[in-house]
């Protein structure tokens, strides 16, 4: 008998492990006439696990460290949410470090492509829930881990305060919200510095000056990111008792914040 358990958590072990089918992002390295606006659709889907780790820097340890806060904060019989959760990497790093630990794992995301695909790759033994609809309109069940990472600088401005209410009021206290944002910084120089840095990171990952500009028009209006102070100021807003950088490297930076 314990060797079929083992058998059978070894087994969920290598497909949560199994890393997601995904072609080069080549979107914007033809030059358009005019870049049409960034959704997250099919071909955006085809490409996001090599997108994502080929744009923003630190993504993989944001990744592998949303597993070991979530391996500390979720608590038995209580809800773990990833809202935006794409194709499902950093919830499928929380289920790798609770193991068998009974939480309901939720992933969470409106654009129908991502949610087809993750089902569709990840059904085989894997407890997470993955659910079609937008994080602004769903009710939340109790939480003891919430992630968000890259997800909130995609809600608008003015609904996100409502939003984090929301969530915080669904968590148990002690709960964590793990909120991982692109910034903007406060001084414009050092901003413009942030960001001739990051496209320099993204020149380092074999993206052409072309296609770091078109990828920038097309996300312009997309993604509107903020300072951490407006950040931190909202999460204190929202009910959250504490919060502090975890993470940063260049203009992304990864909060937590307890309830
Ligand atoms: C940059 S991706 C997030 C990456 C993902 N969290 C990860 O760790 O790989 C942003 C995701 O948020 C989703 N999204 C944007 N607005 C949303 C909304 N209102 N409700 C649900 N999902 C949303 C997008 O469809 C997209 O998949």
């Amino acid at each position: 008998m314990p060797d079929i358990i083992y058998l059978t958590f070894s087994y969920r072990f290598i497909m949560n492990k199994k890393p997601l089918e995904t072609h080069r992002d080549q979107l914007f390295a033809d030059l358009v006439a005019e870049p049409s606006q960034f959704s997250f659709n099919e071909a955006v889907v085809d490409v996001f696990p090599d997108m994502i780790q080929r744009s923003v820097p630190g993504y993989g340890t944001v990744v592998r460290m949303t597993g070991v806060l979530t391996e500390q904060h979720a608590k038995e019989g209580t809800h773990v949410y990833d809202l935006g959760c794409s194709l499902g990497e950093s919830i499928r790093a929380a289920e790798l470090a609770i193991g068998d630990r009974a939480c309901h794992l939720i992933g969470v995301d409106n654009s129908p492509a991502m949610i087809e695909k993750v089902r569709e790759e990840m059904r085989p033994l894997s407890k997470i829930v993955w659910h079609l609809s937008d994080i602004t309109q769903m009710e939340f069940k109790t939480a003891s881990v919430v992630i968000m990472n890259f997800t909130l600088q995609f809600i608008p401005i003015n609904e996100r305060l409502k939003l984090l209410k929301q969530i915080r009021s669904s968590m148990v206290p002690g709960g964590l919200l793990i909120l991982s944002e692109k910034l903007t910084m406060p001084d414009a120089e050092m901003n413009q510095l942030m960001v001739e840095l990051h496209h320099d990171f993204k020149r380092s990952q074999g993206y052409s000056d072309l296609e770091i500009a078109q990828k920038r028009d097309a996300i312009d209006n997309v993604l509107i990111p903020e300072t951490a102070e407006a950040h931190r100021t909202r999460l204190a807003e929202a009910g959250f008792s504490r919060s502090s950088i975890w993470f940063q490297c260049l203009n992304f930076a990864s909060f937590i914040a307890i309830a």
